[in-house]
């Protein structure tokens, strides 16, 4: 159980919902810190494709793990890699924190995962990138659910709608 002090606000949600750029103005307008996961996994391993190819997905998900417990400890606004809700251990330290869910229609994902080199799990050539998305957030909706305390759709208006939306309901 993390201290009142340490909770953390953290965005979950798909790949292209905008768990970053929202995550990094939300934190500014609360005046409190950023991490990502994703980052702190890059930062220490390299990229993540290059994770994925020469040690496979397991080894990510063991990386975004510690990745996970370091960035719920220091508190602030906190973003999820899309894949992290996989982990019980995760869904389970969730229960602890505010949870958002960031969800985000498919029309309008698809221009948002333009730079798909860096998202391995689109770019493995057996169905299209976006069908490959449906089909991911299909499977996870319900872990996403199960941790998140409130949703927001950012399919449409500007991010800082949802960012304020966000910081008023925190
Ligand atoms: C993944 C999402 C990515 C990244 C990795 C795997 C997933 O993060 O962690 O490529 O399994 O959905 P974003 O959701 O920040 O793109």
């Amino acid at each position: 159980m993390t201290s009142p002090e340490a909770a953390a606000l953290v965005l979950v949600g798909p790949m292209g919902a905008g768990k970053t750029s929202i995550g990094k103005r939300l934190a500014k307008q609360l005046g409190t810190t950023f991490a990502d996961t994703d980052s702190l996994v890059v930062r220490e391993h390299g990229p993540i494709a290059a994770l994925f190819a020469e040690h496979g997905e397991a080894h990510f998900r063991a990386l975004e793990r510690a990745a996970v417990t370091d960035a719920l400890a220091r508190g602030g606004v906190v973003s999820l890699g899309g894949g992290a809700v996989m982990d019980a251990a995760t869904r389970a330290d969730l229960s602890a924190q505010r949870v958002v869910l960031l969800t985000v229609a498919p029309r309008v994902v698809a221009h948002r995962l333009g730079e798909g080199a860096k998202r391995p799990l689109l770019a493995d050539g057996s169905e299209s990138p976006l069908a490959h998305w449906q089909r991911i957030f299909d499977q996870r909706r319900p872990l996403y659910e199960q941790v998140a305390d409130i949703t927001f759709d950012t399919s449409s208006g500007p991010l800082e709608r949802i960012v304020t939306a966000i910081a008023d309901w925190a």
